[in-house]
């Protein structure tokens, strides 16, 4: 019998192009939005409505989800959001926004999930978080720190679920074209103090995004980690992934050096 997959995220980027992967090659695949109505014509999978940041929406969604199915192999939580700007010019409040989505949204999802996957004795976490949970720049003060809880919350709960038969994994993509850019947030306040940096940051952040390649690498990560049977948990992935987090661990200053120098190649 095909395995049940769950994506949640899945009317754009990388959780649309993996469940219309995941479907192609013959996953019952269902996904998730929060207008499931604007996509559903145009995707090949089922969505259904989710909002993680509602707690609400969460228990609707789960007890929506087991009328649609009565099996579920693999949970991929990938919905999130990106709140860009200077850490001093984010608004607690838009802090706390960021980290219901991507933090507690998750978190609670997986929660409400776990008693299934409990119950039958195996089953599979992936969570997409990103390089910026293992690492950080500028401008992603709450993003990278929504990511490296993540980080920090899956690691335990990996070595919890191990007895149970669930297998807990996350992938930390470096940047890549979704629509992130267009979904994401703005830090709300401006100091003249930060103008000069902020408009530098603001370019380093646009060419990073302009230039970032097509999501394939990402898509084909988690196709693998939903076929492998026994995952590591950590899977970075993009160009120089493994070299950055090798500089950042071995050698902190020059990883430093060489954010700094690539900012500092923007003029004000
Ligand atoms: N693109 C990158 O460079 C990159 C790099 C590292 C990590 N990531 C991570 O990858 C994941 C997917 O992002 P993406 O790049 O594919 O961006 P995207 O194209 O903007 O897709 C984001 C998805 O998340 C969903 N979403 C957002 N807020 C939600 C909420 N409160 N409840 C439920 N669903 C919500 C959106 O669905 P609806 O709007 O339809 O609800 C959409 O399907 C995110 O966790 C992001 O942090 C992205």
């Amino acid at each position: 019998m095909a395995q049940t997959i769950l994506i949640t995220g899945a009317s754009s980027g990388f959780g649309m192009l993996a469940a219309q992967r995941l479907h192609e090659s013959g996953y019952n695949v269902i996904g998730t939005s929060r207008n499931p109505e604007k996509v559903q014509d145009s995707l090949p999978f089922k969505v259904l409505a989710l909002d993680i940041a509602d707690d609400n929406s969460i228990l609707s969604f789960s007890k929506e989800l087991f009328r649609h199915t009565n099996q579920l192999d693999v949970l991929i939580n990938n919905a999130g959001f990106y709140l860009s700007g200077l850490a001093e010019e984010t608004t607690i409040e838009q802090g706390r926004k960021q980290f219901e989505t991507n933090f507690w949204g998750t978190v609670k999802l997986t929660n409400e999930l776990l008693p299934y996957f409990r119950k039958q004795r195996f089953g599979k976490i992936i969570t997409v978080g990103s390089i910026m949970g293992l690492l950080n720049f500028p401008s992603a003060a709450y993003y990278g720190a929504s990511k490296h809880a993540l980080e920090g919350y899956f690691k335990s709960l990996r070595f919890e679920l191990n007895e149970f038969n669930i297998k807990v994994a996350m992938v930390e993509p470096m940047g890549f074209k979704t629509n992130i850019l267009h979904s994401s947030v703005a830090a709300e306040g401006k100091m003249t103090d930060y103008d000069t940096y902020r408009n530098k940051i603001e370019q380093f952040s646009k060419d990073l995004f302009e230039n970032a390649p097509e999501p394939t690498p990402v898509i084909n990560t988690l196709l693998k980690l939903v076929e492998d049977k026994n995952p590591k948990f950590s899977h970075p992935v993009g160009k120089g992934a493994s070299v950055f987090l090798a500089i950042q661990h071995f050698a902190y200053k020059t990883f430093e050096k060489s954010v700094i120098n690539n900012i500092n190649r923007f003029k004000n």
